[in-house]
């Protein structure tokens, strides 16, 4: 595998979770594997699971790892093409980009969607970029439009306690004071697709995703319609698609509840604000997966690296 951009990158769904799965076990086996290598993170935005995880992954694979918080510490990036540099920017991501792969093997990139521009949001300026002009492999630790190894971490934690061979998962909006990205529920949607599931998707109206992304992915505007007999949920908050990064209502009733939970098993990509997103006692009952699927990023991150690196 040259870059791991998308969950789309997945050959095969099923063979990458048995794969992860069996690295989890023996987590240094491949120790040797990323010997005299290097992976360099940068990041345009906060993060805890991301950088930690995919720090431990590359780590148990043998690799050294360099952190930059570009975001706060990095020159201004220019993305431009013929652009007259006279303003705020001061490096242009070509040199930036050729630059960094000079002091690594594997760059791995997160960089948020702003909210303020659909288009060059979707444009993936950042991702793109790095895609384009890095002479080394590029993974994506959540972009604008995705954030596959948290989709593949959610798969991993999916199959390790699903009981049924096609469980029901729903994936519900709830409410955030805050305007938050698309990609978690993105990745999430098009890992769902990679896999035989009952999958619903629930939200108030207004909160539509990418049609391009749900295609034909049931949706149902009932919560409890939706939650009904479910075996798994998955909760994460998003802003309007349509009326892009706009919080066009916040029903504090979508807030997932013990009660409304049912049966399920409980999943949320983290960080999480109780008692906004969902109550204290779902998070602290024995139904919340939510560490799990923290500890799964690894394993994810993990099987990413690898795969880049027997490709090297
Ligand atoms: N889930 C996730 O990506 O967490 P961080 O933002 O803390 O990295």
């Amino acid at each position: 595998m040259k870059h791991y951009l998308s969950i789309k990158d997945i050959d095969s769904l099923a063979n990458w979770v048995d794969e992860a799965r069996v690295l989890k076990n023996d987590p240094k086996k491949h120790i040797a594997l990323g010997r005299g290598k290097t992976l360099c993170l940068l990041f345009f935005n906060s993060s805890l699971r991301t950088r930690l995880s995919t720090q431990k992954a590359a780590l148990n694979l043998g690799m050294e790892v360099m952190v930059m918080n570009f975001g706060n510490e990095g020159w201004a990036l220019e993305y431009g093409e013929g652009t007259i540099m006279d303003k705020g920017t001061s490096e242009h991501i070509k040199e930036a980009a050729q630059v960094v792969s000079q002091y690594c093997d594997i760059v791995a990139i997160r960089a948020f969607a702003e909210l303020k521009d659909k288009q060059k949001d979707e444009a993936e300026l950042v991702l793109n970029g790095f895609k384009k002009y890095a002479m080394v492999p590029v993974v994506n630790m959540e972009s604008s439009v995705g954030h596959p190894l948290q989709a593949l971490a959610d798969a991993i934690t999916l199959d390790e306690h699903r009981t049924l061979k096609r469980p029901k998962v729903v994936l519900s909006w709830a409410p955030h004071p805050r305007s938050l990205p698309h990609a978690v529920a993105n990745s999430f949607v098009e890992m769902m697709q990679m896999q035989d599931a009952d999958f619903i998707i629930t939200h108030p109206k207004g909160y539509e995703l990418n049609p391009e992304i749900v295609k034909d992915t049931r949706i149902e505007y009932d919560q409890a319609k939706a939650l009904a007999q479910a075996d798994f949920v998955y909760v994460k908050n998003w802003s309007s698609y349509h009326e892009y990064g706009k919080v066009v209502s916040n029903d504090p009733n979508w807030m997932m509840t013990l009660k409304k939970l049912g049966k399920a098993q409980f999943m949320h990509c983290l960080p999480v604000r109780r008692n906004v997103v969902v109550e204290d006692r779902v998070l602290d009952g024995d139904r919340s997966l939510v560490i799990e699927q923290a500890n799964n990023r690894t394993y994810a991150a993990q099987l990413v690296l690898k795969k880049i690196l027997e490709n090297l």
